[in-house]
């Protein structure tokens, strides 16, 4: 799977799946750009990908608030001159129940991040691919159709993100762009760090039909796959990657 001459930008690029799956476009030849809210992330990713030919652009922003979330798109292509592919991949969760003191508070700050982020990328970014007749990948989770209780605000909206990328997907299809969600399941990354557990991701393992978390890594080839080629009669789709959680 080459990229070469491909523009590629990953939201939360500074740690877990973004980071892996910089990593593998650059190894692949692409041109990346990272974007996230700690620098320090973000540069040693930099380096890693700067080990593979190419260093990515590095964008310290924070997709919550308008004024970074709207110089993105302009950042990336002012420097490499078009955008290909857009990996929506940046999020966060926190545990959540209905009957939450907090719980408007929670989505309020959720919702910023894990979906009008990308709903406003996706609208700023979509003239762009149109240009290159490129594609979007939006990283979705199971929880977006699996239901956990303590997880209401991070699954509806992943739920709404699965339906933003179907109907992204109708939108595009006639200028020739595919949009496509991955859902993992467990995945060892840092976005269970709110727990404030180290070993959060070998107590998950009794969950898991396949015993074993993925790897930030895989997540990010079936993302590279979904972008290249290999996935051109692929749209509208959410492919499920979680060791068989979605059954049990
Ligand atoms: N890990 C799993 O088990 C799992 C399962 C299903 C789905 N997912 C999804 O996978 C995606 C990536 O998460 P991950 O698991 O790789 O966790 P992660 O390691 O915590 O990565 C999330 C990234 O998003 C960035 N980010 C968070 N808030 C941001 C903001 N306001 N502006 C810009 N960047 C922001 C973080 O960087 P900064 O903090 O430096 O900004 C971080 O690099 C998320 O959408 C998540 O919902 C993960």
């Amino acid at each position: 799977m080459s990229f070469t001459n491909k523009v590629v930008l990953i939201t939360g690029g500074g740690s877990g799946i973004g980071a892996a799956t910089a990593i593998l476009f650059t190894r692949e030849d692409a041109q990346v750009a990272i974007v996230g809210r700690t620098e320090e992330k973000l540069t040693k990713v930099a380096e890693e990908c700067e080990k593979y030919g190419k260093r990515p652009l590095v964008i310290k922003a924070d997709v919550s608030i308008d004024e970074e979330l709207n110089t993105i798109i302009d950042k990336t292509v002012t420097q490499y001159g078009k955008l290909d592919i857009l990996v929506n991949n940046a999020g966060i969760t926190v545990l959540t129940k209905l009957l939450d003191a907090d719980l408007v508070q929670n989505f309020d700050k959720i919702v910023k991040v894990n979906l009008r982020a990308i709903v406003s990328l996706s609208n700023k970014a979509a003239p762009h691919i149109i240009n290159t007749k490129g594609s979007i990948i939006n990283v979705s989770s199971i929880l977006s159709t699996k239901v956990r209780g303590d997880q209401i605000i991070y699954g509806s909206l992943k739920a709404a993100l699965d339906y933003f990328t179907r109907a992204s997907a109708l939108d595009l299809a006639p200028y020739g762009v595919r949009v496509n969600a991955v859902n993992p399941g467990y995945t060892k990354t840092n976005l269970l760090n709110f727990f404030g557990q180290e070993d959060i991701w070998e107590r998950l393992i009794p969950r898991i039909p396949l015993g074993k978390c993925a790897e930030a890594s895989e997540v990010g080839n079936m993302i590279l796959y979904l972008a290249s080629d290999k996935a051109k009669s692929v749209t509208g789709s959410t492919y499920v990657i979680d060791n068989g959680s979605m059954h049990k």
